[in-house]
């Protein structure tokens, strides 16, 4: 009996527990109610009444250090784990990265761009993509058949073969919406009108199929062409500072007369050059008359921007189809 003792002894020295499993598998096998130790007690009505005394000793020794092995265990691992819990909450160890979004640079520059003309008293409309002849050259004054009409390579959308008056194009400006604009709300009105548009042109680092616009519309009694300037060079000034160097030119549009370009300075005084960003012009008396509004009573300003090109100079961007292929390497830059 005492060497069953002695080795049970040995084995519970030996037993190994790391974990809560190994925890509750020693519990199971020495202490529980039919454990080892309590069997062992069991069979004490077998030994001689001489040696029970210290048969029983021995085994109250035994079950004391399985007691106290259990307990300094459960409270080792229970300890452990706080530990492992309380380096989680570290507030000092460094945090993982975490990875954002951020605006794509014609999204930014289209924005202040608002923000310019919304604070010259400019609401913002729009218009669809998708436009018939009508607005998109008709009422602009595009004579039928006339060459002004290949100064924008255009995208047709022919319905149906039978049906050759319903052509419907990709709008190759914004012009059309002030169309829309005019058809829609009596003078006075003042709006901006961005969007996208498209041109069927080679794709190149300069051009694109697709591209953006702002364009600008002013009607009222009186409005004059020095009021179109001094809006313009407004612009010019809170875009680019008011030191820009800008120039203003003439030139042809079949919906404005007279009609003009705007150019900006670009780069240092030497190595510089004349970037031109918008065409503008008083709008044409034609136009007012193919919307029903009196030309003799009203007069107005358009104008039309490039938004890419502005946003190009903006970020040093020198090469257009990075704005439209959306690689997330190129889009990081501007967080
Ligand atoms: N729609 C013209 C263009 O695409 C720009 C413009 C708009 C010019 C308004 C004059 C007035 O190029």
């Amino acid at each position: 009996m005492i060497d069953k003792i002695e080795s049970l002894k040995k084995e519970i020295e030996k037993a190994v527990i790391e974990d809560e499993n190994s925890l509750e598998q020693f519990r199971l096998k020495y202490l529980s109610r039919n454990g080892e130790i309590q069997n062992m007690f069991g069979l004490m009505g077998k030994v001689p009444k001489s040696e029970r005394a210290s048969v029983g000793k021995a085994m109250n020794e035994v079950k004391n250090l399985a007691k106290n092995k259990y307990e300094t265990s459960k409270q080792k691992l229970s300890e452990s784990v706080e530990a492992t819990f309380s380096a989680k909450n570290d507030i000092t160890l460094p945090v993982s990265p975490s990875y954002t979004g951020s605006l794509h640079p014609l999204t930014r520059t289209l924005n202040q761009i608002k923000q310019i003309f919304l604070r010259l008293g400019f609401s913002i409309a729009d218009g669809p993509e998708i436009e018939d002849d009508f607005h998109n050259f008709t009422a602009l004054n595009f004579p039928e058949d006339h060459p002004a009409r290949d100064m924008q390579d255009t995208f047709f959308i022919r319905k149906s073969d039978h049906d050759e008056e319903q052509d419907l194009v990709l709008r190759t400006h914004t012009s059309p919406v002030q169309i829309r604009l005019l058809k829609e709300q009596d003078p006075p009105l003042r709006a901006i009108m961005p969007g996208r548009v498209y041109r069927n042109e080679a794709v190149t680092a300069k051009s694109y199929f697709q591209f953006n616009q702002v364009e600008g519309l002013y009607v009222d009694k009186r409005v004059t062409l020095g009021d179109l300037i001094e809006t313009l060079v407004m612009f010019a000034k809170l875009m680019y500072g008011s030191d820009v160097k800008y120039r203003v030119r003439p030139s042809f549009f079949p919906f404005t007369e007279p009609s003009m370009e705007m150019d900006i300075w670009w780069g240092s005084e030497k190595e510089g050059k004349w970037l031109e960003i918008l065409g503008a012009g008083m709008v044409d008396p034609n136009v007012f008359d193919a919307v029903g509004v009196d030309s003799e009573d009203f007069t107005g300003f358009a104008f039309g921007m490039g938004v890419d090109r502005i946003c190009m100079l903006r970020y040093g961007i020198n090469d257009i189809r990075t704005l439209y292929e959306n690689d997330i390497r190129f889009l990081q830059q501007f967080k």
